[in-house]
């Protein structure tokens, strides 16, 4: 469940069970270990996460002698009360803490007791290097460069439970580059809670910019990604990059949160609507096709109907190629949960209803403006549906279409024929 980063992981923990003889299988009923990776950044993941653990609850009751872990950032931020809540459970382990998973596990094989790991000061977990076919097969791939997050904005639970932020070295991440295109992996996002924040300073220096022009030179990697950017750090250097890494692709998401500068200020995010406005068009001086998607949320505490006519009137002038909204959601022991003027679920209803056919209108009609254009396609498998192939573009955009041709993990032309809200489809060209 969750973010790019718990996929991250949860790939980390298997590669390394995996290497170790053990078998993935698609179904939990039949398995010896159960792992369940969570999520806590709002109510409904947490909810998710607690349905989850009581359906693996109920194959454990039946086979006592299997293994159950509960890992992620709501195992941060329970600790032992989830195994108050799920008594079967044998693992509650933190994001920090999970080098340690193959160790705790040989102890409880060995018939130790049930093992609660939440220290959040650990250094972010080196990826193992063996295991070295386990990429084989995907397109794509992700890096994480740094974790944990020193912002606090008020609403967020992140801070908490991830941790402070650490960045890992490049070298490190180099060497796991390399070792995802030697898969034959050819996109690569790197990622972090806040990546702009990147910075190494033992022996040589490196910012993010650094970092994404050494990587870039990574021979056989077709495309560079990254997320998330925190607006506040997003340097002009940064920018510039777009404009000179071939492989980086034209593609930035720039959660903007809120539209009205009170929320803003509420919310401690450090910039204003203007300065936001002021990045967006920095952007695409350098590069006018850039594709920026965003996180925002309604209903913060005190959010008016003006503020939320911000947020409308902020989405209307950037036209943003997609768009993830959320209802905001109290997180125990945020500065936002204590605030008072909360804003009813109905109202938080509401408005996401508005706002999302907004964006869905504008997604559609920012997809529609590529119709007739020759787009480069990335080819990733099979469509949805299975009957045809499958790929993105640069911009992140899904595109289906005809082809008999074993193309993938290739560049493909592809025109586009139509367009819709979550994909394009097109003929190959
Ligand atoms: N309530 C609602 N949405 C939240 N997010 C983070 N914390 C909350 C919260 N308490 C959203 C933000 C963030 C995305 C990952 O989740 O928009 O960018
Ligand atoms: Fe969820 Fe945030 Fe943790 Fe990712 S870092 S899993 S979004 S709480």
């Amino acid at each position: 469940m969750g973010c790019q980063m718990n996929e991250y992981d949860s790939d980390l923990i298997a590669r390394t069970l995996v290497s170790e003889g053990y078998v993935q299988l698609k179904e939990p009923q039949s398995a010896d270990l159960l792992i369940v990776n969570t999520c806590t950044v709002r109510a409904k993941p947490e909810q998710k996460a607690y349905s989850m653990l009581g359906r693996m609850s109920a194959i454990k009751k039946k086979r006592p002698e299997i293994k159950m872990a509960v890992i992620g950032c709501l195992a941060q931020e329970k600790g032992a009360g989830l195994i108050k809540r799920f008594p079967l459970l044998d693992l509650v382990m933190g994001p920090r803490q999970i080098d340690r998973f193959k160790g705790s596990l040989r102890l409880l094989e060995r018939g130790g007791n049930p093992i609660v790991a939440t220290d959040s000061k650990g250094r972010p977990p080196i990826p193992p290097t063996d295991a070295s076919s386990y990429f084989k097969g995907r397109t794509s791939g992700q890096i994480s460069i740094m974790e944990g997050c020193n912002n606090f904005c008020s609403y967020c639970i992140v801070p908490y439970v991830r941790g402070r932020e650490i960045s890992r070295s490049p070298d490190s991440i180099l060497e796991e580059a390399v070792g995802l295109v030697s898969q034959d992996v050819r996109d690569i996002t790197l990622l972090g809670q806040n990546v702009n924040s990147y910075s190494w300073n033992e022996g040589e220096s490196y910012g993010f910019p650094r970092l994404l022009k050494l990587l870039s030179g990574v021979k056989g990697l077709l495309r560079l990604r990254f997320t998330t950017s925190h607006p506040k750090d997003l340097s002009d250097e940064l920018i510039k990059c777009f404009g000179e890494l071939e492989n980086l692709c034209p593609h930035i998401h720039l959660p903007f949160q809120a539209g009205s500068n009170k929320v803003l200020s509420e919310m401690r995010r450090r910039y204003t609507r203007e300065d936001y406005l002021l990045l967006i068009e920095k952007l695409r001086k350098v590069n006018p096709f850039i594709a920026i998607t965003s996180d925002v949320m309604v209903g913060f505490p005190g959010e008016d109907d003006n503020d939320f006519q911000d947020t409308l009137d902020l989405v209307r002038s950037v036209r943003f190629d997609g768009l993830f909204s959320f209802k905001y959601s109290d997180r125990k022991g945020t500065l936002a949960e204590k605030m008072g003027k909360k804003v009813s679920e109905a109202e938080k209803s509401s408005r996401l209803e508005v706002l999302q056919s907004l964006q869905k209108q504008i997604t559609l009609e920012k997809n529609s403006q590529l119709k007739d254009k020759v787009v480069a396609v990335l080819v990733e498998g099979k469509s949805k549906r299975g009957d045809q192939m499958s790929g993105r573009t640069s911009s992140n955009k899904i595109v289906n279409f005809n082809s008999n041709n074993n193309n993938i993990n290739r560049l493909v032309k592809v025109k586009i024929k139509s367009a819709f809200v979550n994909s394009l489809r097109g003929e190959l060209v």
